[in-house]
């Protein structure tokens, strides 16, 4: 046995298209971690006082018409030129500011985040930060983009976009919102934001971010839409020529089929559902792999495209009553409550679950025992304690299907190539996991497993902008498929032609 000297020095994996193959060294400015040390006295009060403070009132319109979606696309297009012809140097400066700005409302992100999306501070305050990243590196990626030869060798010219509309998910409704619409900046392109419909507010406030740094208002715009058909509307217009959506693969497959057969392509850009598993050798150091496992199996409440919802046990590992205990010690001390309340370490869900989160949290498929069983624990519908499920059967209906919730499934596999065969049945392919210290083993996996962001003795969400773009493939990715975060994403958001020939 030998051990990879960092686990954090393990990039993506890139063997696959999908995959971003160019990984830059760990930066240094980098990181979606908080420093915020919970048990400092200082932490406590700031957090305390971030809790307690009240969520801002909503600012953004609200679109009632086709008619009003019409006005808000033209003044994007119209706003768009200036944008475009101002020098890289200058609107990378602009990102670069935002990121400043961003870091001076902090406090407020955090809080509306808490009020609107139910999170816990410890996930609110690194998707700051990871907001933050995305604004320093998409400012980097505006500079090589200009004169629009520095990613082509053959010198082809970038033409970007003129209006992109962000539609993100109100799972991150900071860093996932804000790094679409800054990537769109940084191409040269005006953008439109439709915040998800629970969190708009996290959203405005990091607008209003990017408003105090310097993007003219109507460059980036803000607009929530309610009604199904002003939604649709926007998402079809003639004049949005690309979409950036996180979210379910069938809202994907639903906005593909609103705008196919237009001129340009459909152009939907899309990091879709996952299925995630993490699997554990005989190899892997037990400790860190439960500590891993839990953190991403229930870290904002397993509500993460990137979240583990199967645990994969290798031969011995699945025989291990050691591992077994501590997994199950493990979930069940985890402290479920509401993010108000400073000792809890797993929130509420967004609403009470319905559909396939309910089945997953209320129903034993054939076969399947609770090891934790997941209880309702309020009358607002939205608290669960944690559920640990055993003996998921391959195939099954919790072995293919996302569950997008605090629960987990355990599998058994006789050895690594029948865990990675397990792990490679469901139609997505976001994130996966391997703890091992055996060096065989995890390049075997490496080289097999069909993941976009394949983690190695680490837990499997919190994707570090740079070090770890973050993207699936299969099911779980619509579009050219550059990963957010990584070299080529932003270069996606244009038209690339031979010089001298219009794009
Ligand atoms: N980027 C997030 C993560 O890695 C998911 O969207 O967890």
């Amino acid at each position: 046995r030998r051990f990879r000297a960092s686990v954090q020095d393990i990039p993506t994996t890139p063997t696959s298209p999908r995959r971003s193959a160019d990984h830059e060294p760990a930066g240094e400015s980098f990181t979606n971690a908080t420093d915020a040390d919970p048990a400092l006295p200082e932490v406590r009060e700031w957090a305390g006082r971030l809790v307690s403070a009240s969520p801002a009132p909503l600012t953004s319109p609200v679109l009632g018409s086709v008619a009003a979606v019409d006005e808000v696309v033209a003044r994007g297009r119209d706003a768009q030129p200036a944008w475009a012809s101002t020098p890289a140097a200058e609107r990378a400066a602009v990102l670069r500011r935002a990121a400043d700005e961003l870091e001076a409302r902090r406090g407020a992100l955090i809080t509306q985040m808490v009020h609107e999306g139910g999170k816990t501070i410890d996930q609110a305050d690194p998707e700051v930060s990871e907001a933050i990243d995305f604004a320093r590196y998409y400012a980097d990626r505006a500079l090589e983009l200009e004169g629009g030869a520095s990613l082509h060798a053959d010198g082809a010219r970038f033409t970007p976009d003129v209006l992109t509309l962000v539609t993100p998910p109100w799972n991150f409704p900071v860093a996932i919102p804000i790094g679409g619409v800054l990537a769109a900046l940084a191409a040269g392109s005006a953008v439109v934001i439709k915040p998800a419909h629970p969190v708009p507010g996290c959203t405005e406030i990091a607008m209003a971010a990017l408003h105090a740094a310097g993007v003219p208002a109507d460059v980036a715009q803000v607009v929530r839409a309610d009604e199904r058909e002003v939604g649709r509307a926007l998402v079809a217009h003639e004049g949005v020529d690309s979409v950036i959506l996180t979210g379910a693969a069938e809202t994907a497959e639903m906005f593909m089929s609103w705008r196919r057969g237009r001129p340009g392509g459909a152009r939907v850009l899309g990091e879709t559902s996952g299925k995630n598993a993490l699997v554990i050798t005989p190899a892997a150091d037990y400790d860190l792999a439960v500590a891993d496992l839990v953190k991403s199996a229930f870290g904002h409440a397993g509500q993460k495209c990137s979240a583990a919802s199967l645990v994969i046990l290798v031969g011995s590992a699945g025989r291990s009553e050691r591992l077994r205990r501590q997994l199950v010690d493990a979930v069940r001390s985890l402290r479920v409550g509401w993010p108000t309340d400073l000792t809890t370490t797993m929130g509420p869900v967004i609403e009470p679950p319905t559909g396939k989160l309910e089945r997953s949290l209320t129903v034993l498929e054939p076969g399947e025992t609770w090891l934790v069983e997941p209880r309702q624990l309020d009358d607002t519908g939205r608290l669960w304690s944690p559920g640990l499920k055993d003996d998921v059967a391959p195939g099954s209906f919790f072995h293919l299907t996302e569950a997008f919730g605090p629960v987990l499934g355990i599998m058994y596999a006789k050895d690594l190539d029948e865990a990675v065969a397990l792990q490679n049945a469901t139609a997505y392919g976001l994130t996966g996991g391997l703890h091992s210290l055996d060096e065989a083993e995890i390049d075997r996996w490496l080289e097999t497993v069909e993941v976009g962001n394949a983690y190695v003795n680490r837990h499997i969400t919190g994707a570090i902008v740079r070090r770890q773009s973050f993207g699936g493939w299969k099911s779980s990715s619509v579009g050219p498929g550059a990963k957010a975060g990584g070299p080529n994403y932003v270069a996606q958001l244009g038209t690339w032609a031979p010089d001298g020939v219009p794009a």
